[in-house]
């Protein structure tokens, strides 16, 4: 079984990663959050930072890039190239407000008559330059029904991997999961399909992969692996327990090195709360210690917090 960590913008940064993938491992691919090239500057020095191949070592990264302009998906994507990339992923799932009005991410559904010549146009590329290119998509922008007409869109294109979230815009990351629409796609596809969306335990895979009556392999995980980072080694039967010996070496490598790439302090504490607020799930009725974490301006108070909190469960 093939697990892939899903991009969290913010969170799976290449710290993260590193750590991730030294403490835990068992993920076969990473998803980086989206790089959004703009004219004659394919990424920023931050993003250029993330993705830097000696910044991934050992890592199995895909970069992801976010756009609904094929000069400039190109340009990044060549970019990637000369980096030593060979497959780079289109995001057309983002449902922030901002993006969606500039016609990229999930807003770029919408305009499907666009998004077929911008798909010509980078497979075409493609093809040229010997990229693959996976899409993660969402159903649609305002209806799932838009699947049914994205679909065959998608089938005119050799597409490496599509990996679908069955959901619309609105939905955000909230909801039921639109499971009949993502059948659809599994059933029209001519692409290897990958599923992504709210698994949060090996119970919640066995479920989907029931109702889809199909192994979901490989599979995308963000939020529930962020929650519990042992979850890949769970699905994997490599273990049934969330180790915490090891989530206190992972927390406390993801500190330290933030702490030497971030300024000032706070900057470094709001990085660890947005943590905190996945892992807060593996800490049942510790509601206080987790509040006064969330909440800690100074080192001394939230490494007090956090210490008791980590080693309490050892
Ligand atoms: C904070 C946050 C940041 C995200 N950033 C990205 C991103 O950069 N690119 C992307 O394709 N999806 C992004 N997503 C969506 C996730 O990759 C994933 O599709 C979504 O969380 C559903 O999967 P999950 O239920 O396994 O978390 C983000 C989601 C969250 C919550």
């Amino acid at each position: 079984m093939k697990i892939y960590f899903a991009p969290l913008e913010g969170v799976t940064t290449y710290i993260f990663r590193n750590a991730y993938n030294e403490i835990y491992g068992h993920v076969d691919k990473y998803f980086s959050p989206f790089l959004s090239p703009v004219e004659n500057c394919p990424m920023t020095p931050r993003e250029r930072k993330d993705i830097a191949p000696e910044n991934n070592r050992g890592i199995n990264l895909v970069p992801q890039i976010l756009t609904c302009r094929s000069d400039h998906f190109i340009d990044a994507a060549k970019e990637l190239h000369a980096m030593g990339y060979s497959e780079v992923n289109l995001n057309l799932g983002c449902p922030s407000g901002t993006v969606c009005a500039k016609g990229k991410g999930a807003g770029f559904l919408k305009d499907t008559s666009s998004l077929r010549k911008f798909l010509d146009d980078i497979y075409s590329y493609a093809a040229s330059d010997g990229m693959n290119i996976s899409i993660k998509t969402r159903l649609g922008y305002q209806e799932p029904e838009e699947i049914y007409t994205l679909m065959d869109i998608f089938r005119d294109f050799p597409i490496s991997e599509l990996i679908v979230h069955p959901r619309i815009r609105t939905d955000f990351y909230k909801g039921e999961i639109r499971k009949e629409y993502y059948a659809y796609a599994l059933e029209h596809a001519n692409c290897p399909l990958v599923y992504n969306g709210n698994i949060f335990s090996c119970e919640d895979y066995d479920s989907f992969s029931r109702t889809f009556e199909s192994t979901l392999d490989p599979v995308m995980l963000g939020r529930g692996l962020v929650s519990d980072p042992s979850l890949a080694e769970k699905l994997k039967g490599k273990t049934s327990e969330t180790d915490f010996l090891k989530l206190k070496r992972f927390h406390d490598t993801l500190y330290h090195e933030y702490q030497k790439v971030m300024s000032p302090d706070i900057n470094v504490l709001y990085k660890m709360r947005e943590l905190w607020t996945y892992w807060q799930v593996l800490f049942e009725e510790k509601d206080r210690d987790i509040k006064r974490l969330l909440k800690a301006k100074k080192y001394a108070e939230y490494e007090e917090v956090a210490s008791r909190l980590l080693s309490v469960t050892n």
